[in-house]
């Protein structure tokens, strides 16, 4: 098997890829997770087997039209309670499957091109979108300290991330994010309201699913 730290490139100029800043903090680095896309499928799935994709219930009582699930030592959640991290997952009663090598190597290289070095996320959020999910505007704001980033890759079918400013109010910016995509947001970014427009697509050459994967030290 290819070592995961020979997979992500360190030169993110190489041929084919675009890095766009979306504001001071925030990056946008296309095609950054290609070359280790399928790896990440892989253990995506290997991870799902352990921990499966479920629609979970906000506190308000509604049924979320993304399918979630976590690897790492933490996980996030969301039931009537409210929202929070845990290391147990609720559907199981056992711990979160460990973070893949695969995940975390991506991650931190990441985070590092987008200027943020020695990123070592502890949680990473696996969201899996069909056609119809959407993700409304919101803080990632669970998190117990803001100083780390938050890392967020795209594979599959692609979307229109919703990127707003300080507040929920103002139109958010439309970036299409597709198979490969990372973004990374932090520093003076880190409370930026983002989302997902609403998944139109079929299935294709890409699959019926968009999946997202969040990495943030939560702890
Ligand atoms: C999220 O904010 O948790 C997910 C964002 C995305 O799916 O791109
Ligand atoms: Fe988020």
């Amino acid at each position: 098997m290819t070592p995961p730290e020979t997979i992500f490139p360190t030169d993110l100029f190489e041929e084919g890829r675009r890095a766009m800043p979306l504001q001071p903090g925030a990056m946008l680095l296309g095609g950054f997770a290609s070359p280790g896309a399928d790896a990440l499928l892989a253990d995506l799935h290997r991870v799902a087997e352990v921990a499966p994709f479920r629609k979970m219930v906000t506190p308000g009582g509604w049924q979320m039209s993304v399918a979630m699930t976590n690897c790492g030592s933490l996980g996030w959640m969301t039931d009537r309670t409210g929202y929070r991290y845990d290391a147990l997952d609720p559907w199981t009663g056992n711990p979160w499957p460990e973070m893949p090598e695969t995940f975390r190597c991506l991650a931190e290289r990441a985070a590092e091109v987008a200027g943020y070095a020695r990123f070592d996320p502890d949680s990473c959020l696996m969201n899996r979108y069909e056609p119809g999910s959407r993700l409304s505007l919101h803080q990632d704001r669970n998190e117990r300290d803001f100083d780390a980033p938050i890392v967020s890759v795209s594979l599959g079918l692609a979307a229109t991330f919703l990127w707003g400013g300080a507040t929920r109010s103002g139109k958010p910016m439309r970036v299409r994010l597709f198979h490969g995509d990372v973004v990374v947001w932090g520093g003076p970014a880190r409370l930026t309201f983002h989302g997902v427009d609403t998944l139109r697509g079929s299935v294709s050459l890409a699959g019926e699913f968009r999946y997202n994967l969040t990495f943030r030290a939560a702890r």
